[in-house]
This record gives structure tokens, sequence and C-alpha cells, in this order.
């Protein structure tokens, strides 16, 4: 057998027969439970969920095939994995709704931005596994960066049963200091947003000089896809990689002199920075 399909048996085994509550199927708890669901990582009739609302649990009822509810505890009660993907302003609401619902036998995994693995752990009972996970929306289409971090009581095998929840939707790294977590939200949670500008900008550029918009859209977003998979896959530094594109006195050192021009180095690096601190003030 491959390695790569070993691995990906023995990240399946983790999750057998395990059930799962997803306590908000929104943007990212739907993506969850889809990507669960559609990879086959755990039967359809294992995943369960909840939403704020009658009407958003019927919806999603319907579209993700699976029992969705409003009644939090109900939902929680024997599930072998709890994910919190509530807003985080819902959070404290949403954990004292689950005080004493859930027991030191259950993980419970928290999504909510700003939200410490200490928080979850002093709103319930008990010496609850809670790990702490930031994924980012690329998680919708496979493509998700996940990084988990796990609270003072979650044991290896609740980490790894984490990650085998996550590689469902993409790639997963794991730290242990959770003041990281800040940072992570900065890069890998709000950096689509900073690639789409760059795609949207590279698709501007491709306007200007002549190509359709569609085309030059997909010329800037396969590039941005196909470098990244480069960096992935080579192990190279970037750096190094560029300097493979950069022909002495091609096309490519001219368009980077105007990259460099524009700051976009810097802008890039303040990006991450910036939205790091905001992270940070928003945890306390
Ligand atoms: N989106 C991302 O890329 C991303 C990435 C990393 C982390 N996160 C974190 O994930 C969490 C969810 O974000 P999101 O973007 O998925 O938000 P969202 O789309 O607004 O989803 C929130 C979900 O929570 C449900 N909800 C509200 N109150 C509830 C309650 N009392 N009980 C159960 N469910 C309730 C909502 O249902 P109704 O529609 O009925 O109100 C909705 O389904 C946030 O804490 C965020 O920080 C998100």
């Amino acid at each position: 057998m491959a390695e790569a399909e070993a691995n990906a048996k023995g990240e399946r085994d983790v999750l057998r027969d395990k059930t799962i509550a997803i306590v908000g199927l929104g943007k990212i708890g739907g993506t969850l439970a889809q990507g669960l669901i559609r990879n086959r990582v755990v039967p359809k009739a294992n995943v369960q969920g909840s939403t704020g609302h009658e009407a958003s649990a019927r919806e999603a009822q319907e579209r993700l095939g699976i029992v969705v509810t409003t009644d939090n505890a109900a939902l929680v009660r024997g599930k072998d994995v709890v994910i919190l993907a509530v807003k985080p302003q819902t959070m404290p609401r949403v954990l004292e709704q689950l005080r004493g619902a859930v027991t030191e036998e259950q993980l419970v995994i928290t999504l909510a931005a700003a939200i410490t693995t200490r928080f979850v752990e002093e709103q319930l009972d008990g010496a609850i596994s809670v790990v702490r996970a930031m994924p980012n929306t690329p998680c919708l289409v496979g493509q998700g960066m996940t990084v988990l971090c796990p609270g003072r009581y979650a044991m290896p095998e609740h980490v790894e049963i984490a990650k085998a929840i996550f590689e469902a939707v993409g790639r997963v790294a794991v730290i242990d200091n959770e003041e990281l977590m800040d940072a992570v939200t900065g890069l890998s949670g709000s950096g689509p947003a900073y690639c789409y500008i760059v795609i949207e900008a590279l698709a501007e550029g491709g306007v200007k000089v002549g190509l359709p918009r569609e085309l030059a859209t997909l010329l800037a977003a396969q590039t941005m896809l196909g470098a990244a998979q480069m960096v992935l896959e080579t192990g190279e530094h970037p750096a190094k990689l560029k300097d493979a594109v950069t022909t002495p006195a091609g096309t490519t050192v001219d368009g980077l002199l105007e990259l460099e021009a524009g700051g976009v180095r810097v802008a890039l690096i303040k990006a991450v920075d910036r939205a790091t601190r905001k992270s940070k003030e928003l945890s306390r």
C-alpha cells in the first residue's frame, strides 16, 4: 500500500465509529460537515449539527442531509466529538447551554477566533479535553489550512482525532503554544483575503495589457495555485523558486522591480502583523 494511502487509512481509523456534533452549521461548520461526509471520513449518520434558528436548521438539514436541531445540549449528549463553530460572541451562551451536557469522555474542538482553550475549559464542568482549531475558508474546496493547539487536558489521541477531521478538508499543522494562534489567524486565517487581492490585481494587470477579464482571472488564479504548489512540493525557499523564473535582463525582473517599488513585500508583512495584533486585541 502506498504511504499516503496508508496514512489516510490510519487517519480514518482514528475516526472510525466516532459520532460528531457540529454546533453552528454556518460557513465553516457546514463546510466541515460536507468535507467529512463527502470524503467518507465518517458515515453520514454519525454527523449531526445545530444552528441558532429553526428556519436555518431546516435549511441545513435539507442541504446536508443530516439531522440538524436548535437544541445544543441534546445534540452533544453522547457524541464522541463536539465541534464548536459559532461566532465568538455566541460562544459564552452556547457554553452555558453545554455545561453539564459535555463530559470528560468527549473531545471538544473550538473554532471560534480569539476564544482560548482555557475559556472553554472554564465554562464547562470537569477536566474537558479541548483542542483549538483555526481553519480557513479554502476548506470549502478541500484546500484548507488548519492549525491545531491542544488545551491542558487534551491528550495526543485527541489531537489525532482533530487532525483526522481537518485533514478531510485540507492540510493540518499542530502547535503547542496557544499564544501563536493570533499569528495563525493573521496569516492563514485571514490570508485567503490577501491572496484574493493579489489575484484580483494581477488579473487587472492582464486586463490593462489586453487580456479578456475571464482569461486574465484564470491565468492569475492558476499561477498563484501553481506557485503555492511548487513551494509545498519542492520544499525550496520561495526566493530560490523566484530566482529560477527570473532570467537575467528578462521580463520578470522588470515586473519584480515594480513590485518592490510598490512596497508589496512590506505591505504583506504589515498585513499579517496588523491582523495578528487585532486578533490579540479581540482575545482580550
Ligand atoms: N469562516 C471562516 O473562514 C472561519 C475560519 C476560522 C474560524 N472561524 C470561526 O468559526 C466560527 C463560525 O464562523 P462562520 O464564518 O462559519 O460563521 P457563520 O457562517 O455566521 O455561522 C455561524 C453559525 O452558528 C449558528 N448559531 C448561531 N447561534 C447559535 C446557537 N446558539 N447554537 C447553535 N448554533 C448557532 C448560526 O445559525 P443561524 O444562521 O441560525 O444564526 C450559523 O449556522 C467563528 O467563531 C469564526 O471565528 C471561521
